[in-house]
């Protein structure tokens, strides 16, 4: 185990079929006025909104609605949220949605009542916040990000530019930004019924993006650490109940498992006496940014790529990652085999599920790769650090 550690989670979780019973509680703990943020309708039409607008009525609280939170929220949009808490003062942010509404939830409440500018401070220099924030709360209706237990806040922040002749150039950033335990949701409801009116590309984008988190997790470091068992265990969970899910997505048991699954592959649980990498969400960020595509997709696009550039500086997990986690049998193979073959599996498994596997068809293409390299933060951690050049081949690999 490396380093020094404090663990705390914050976050309260309801799971179940009869979670949102758990609501009315919770509600008690907040003032009046609960702001309801959610996407761009889904929850209208699978009953879920009706179910919460009742709890809120039912425990007295005035409801100010707050619609059209986009997947991969826009700065321009946190903007909005936080005039509408200032406005009417709210008490309490109640998320009802995916990653994207939580994260949104996390920025408005840092962001309503920031003295400085909320994106030079919190996405740009890192800084934590110095105002008061505003309680969160949340009902997960999509499941991948881990957005419900965690500090997670990703937002993009976007300019375009249209030359003559029609191209377009994006410039910008797609960024995430880890709050403390403040920040993290003060409760969630996790009911896996909530999740099954998704359509099956985000369900599927979404598991991947919960392989990703562990797989972001798990290469890195060197030492014997029990965290890694505890990723093999989430993984061999996943891609079991990932396989049944994509064939029958109202499998309940299946789709109950993928839910804990993500939420104990990204609640800092993981990263305790590890390192990370966090390359492939850098550069899934960068084709977000340009292409505005779905986040697990974009994971899915350049994941292999990736792999297979950096497998030889972290072999001795490669090739642990083919034996544990997809059973490579090791007799008479080099590492170098063994780890190739457990890489082989992984992509079958996507191949399976049905997961984007070039990003040409995100939209990315060789007029504005450039752009999306541009926009990719190389970190100095992980088994590689990569320079440009590589981010520009692993890239053009995706294709
Ligand atoms: O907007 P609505 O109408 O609700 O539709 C959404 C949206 O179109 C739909 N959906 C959600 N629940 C549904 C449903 N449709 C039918 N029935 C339901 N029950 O699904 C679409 C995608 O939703 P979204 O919230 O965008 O997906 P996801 O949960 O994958 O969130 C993606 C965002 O989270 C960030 C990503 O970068 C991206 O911006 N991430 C956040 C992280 C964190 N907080 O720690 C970590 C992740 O790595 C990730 O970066
Ligand atoms: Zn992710």
């Amino acid at each position: 185990m490396q380093g020094n550690f404090t663990y705390h989670n914050p976050t309260r979780l309801h799971f179940g079929e009869e979670a949102m019973r758990h609501l009315a509680d919770e509600l008690k703990n907040f003032g009046s006025v609960v702001m309801l943020s959610y996407g761009g309708g889904s929850i209208k039409r699978n009953g879920i909104y009706d179910a919460v607008v009742d709890a809120l009525r039912s425990a007295g609280k005035t409801v100010v609605d707050d619609a059209g939170v986009m997947p991969n929220p826009t700065y321009g949009k946190v903007l909005e949220g936080c005039a509408r808490v200032r406005d009417n003062h709210v008490d309490l942010i109640l998320a009802v949605g995916g990653g994207s509404t939580i994260d949104y939830a996390k920025a408005v409440s840092a962001s309503a009542w920031c003295d400085g500018d909320p994106w030079q401070k919190y996405w740009v220099a890192q800084q934590s916040p110095s105002c008061p924030t505003v309680p969160v709360g949340a009902v997960l209706t999509m499941v991948g990000t881990g957005s419900e237990m965690n500090g997670g806040s990703v937002i993009t922040n976007r300019q375009v530019t249209e030359r003559e002749g029609g191209e377009r150039i994006v410039t910008g950033l797609k960024r995430g930004k880890v709050f403390g335990p403040e920040l993290y949701p003060k409760f969630t409801i996790l009911n896996p019924r909530f999740t099954m009116t998704v359509p099956q590309y985000q369900m599927v984008a979404g598991f991947f993006d919960i392989m990703s988190h562990l797989m972001e997790q798990y290469f890195a470091g060197s030492a014997d650490c029990t965290t890694d068992y505890l990723i093999e265990g989430l993984m061999r969970s996943l891609v079991h109940s990932s396989r049944i899910a994509a064939r029958n997505p109202q499998d309940y048991e299946a789709r109950a498992n993928i839910m804990w699954t993500a939420t104990w592959a990204l609640n800092t649980l993981l990263k305790m006496g590890k390192g990370g990498d966090w390359e492939v969400h850098q550069i899934g960020h960068a084709i977000g940014l340009v292409t505005d595509a779905t986040h697990g997709m974009t994971l899915a696009s350049v994941s292999l790529p990736y792999y297979r550039h950096v497998m030889h500086d972290g072999l001795h997990q490669f090739a642990r990652f083919a034996r544990n986690v997809w059973d490579v049998r090791p007799d008479g193979k080099t590492d170098v085999q063994v780890a190739e073959e457990g890489l082989a599996c992984l992509e079958a498994w996507m191949n399976e599920l049905g997961l984007v596997m070039h990003s040409r068809e995100l939209g990315v293409n060789e007029a504005n790769l450039q752009q999306v390299a541009d926009a990719v933060l190389i970190l100095p951690v992980g088994y590689r650090t990569l320079t440009r050049d590589e981010v520009v081949q692993i890239l053009r690999e995706s294709l």
